[in-house]
């Protein structure tokens, strides 16, 4: 059961696939800290795709999907805390498998452009470095919860923990709202995400561009841009 659903997995992979030659699709993924940008670069990069005529669905994680957001709620209200990091990603997994299934591949197999706000990054940060979540166990969910559909261009947006915090606290000032389950964690933790992001755009410099998040908003959306133009669309600003 597990292997024939693998193997639909890869069969309607994107990337390198076997079908790549009719999939025009882009996976693009934001990853950073909390407050780093990542939303306000999807809305900002969206906007620019799609004044050059290109049809964009943007998501987020946990999320993305009715059964997704229904899990996001209980991960995000703190509610599965308590159970471990591991069940945890479990709950994520769960979440991205439906994600990818239901909205993620069927918009690239459409030839779209999907620009997801988190990804599997997120979890290897958070439930991985920090949360002490063996790497193989969460690659091993990695390839049944996405398979082949991995991001072709992954944005680390780095930047001070205490920087996005400041920002975070800003914007919850601002609508009176309280912090999530990994808003409210501490600062150091956060700096140790930071470094675990660093560590796989080390690894993985093909698929991931890190971007000084620190720069005013129009200055990181220039290097996000500029990134997608050389990396994806093949010319030049
Ligand atoms: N480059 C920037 N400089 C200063 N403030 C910024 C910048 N980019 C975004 N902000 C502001 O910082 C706050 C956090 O930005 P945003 O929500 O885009 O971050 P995020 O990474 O999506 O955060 P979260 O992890 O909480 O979802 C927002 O109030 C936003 O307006
Ligand atoms: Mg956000």
């Amino acid at each position: 059961m597990v292997v024939a659903r693998l193997a639909a997995r890869d069969r309607h992979a994107g990337g390198d696939g076997a079908l790549s030659g009719i999939m025009a699709g882009r996976f693009i993924t934001f990853e950073g800290g909390e407050g780093a940008g990542k939303s306000t670069q999807i809305r900002r990069l969206a906007a620019r795709l799609r004044h050059e005529g290109h049809v964009v669905v943007t998501t987020r994680e946990p999320g993305g999907t009715p059964a997704a957001e229904a899990i996001r709620e209980i991960l995000l209200g703190g509610r599965a805390k308590p159970l471990g990091a591991e069940a945890e990603a479990l709950l994520f997994a769960a979440a991205r498998t439906d994600h990818v299934d239901r909205l993620i591949r069927p918009a690239l197999a459409n030839g779209d452009w999907v620009l997801s706000d988190r990804f599997t990054d997120s979890t290897h940060a958070y439930q991985g470095a920090t949360g002490g979540v063996d790497e193989e166990l969460l690659d091993a969910l990695d390839r049944l919860a996405v398979g082949r559909t991995r991001p072709n261009l992954t944005f680390i947006l780095d930047l001070p923990a205490a920087i996005g915090r400041a920002r975070v606290d800003a914007r919850l000032a601002g609508t009176g709202q309280a912090p999530d389950r990994f808003e409210a964690e501490d600062i150091a933790l956060h700096e140790r995400r930071r470094a675990a992001y660093l560590a796989i755009a080390g690894r993985e410099p093909e698929r991931c561009v890190v971007i000084d998040a620190e720069q005013a908003e129009g200055d990181v959306a220039g290097d996000v841009w500029r990134a997608v133009l050389s990396r994806l669309l093949h010319r030049t600003a």
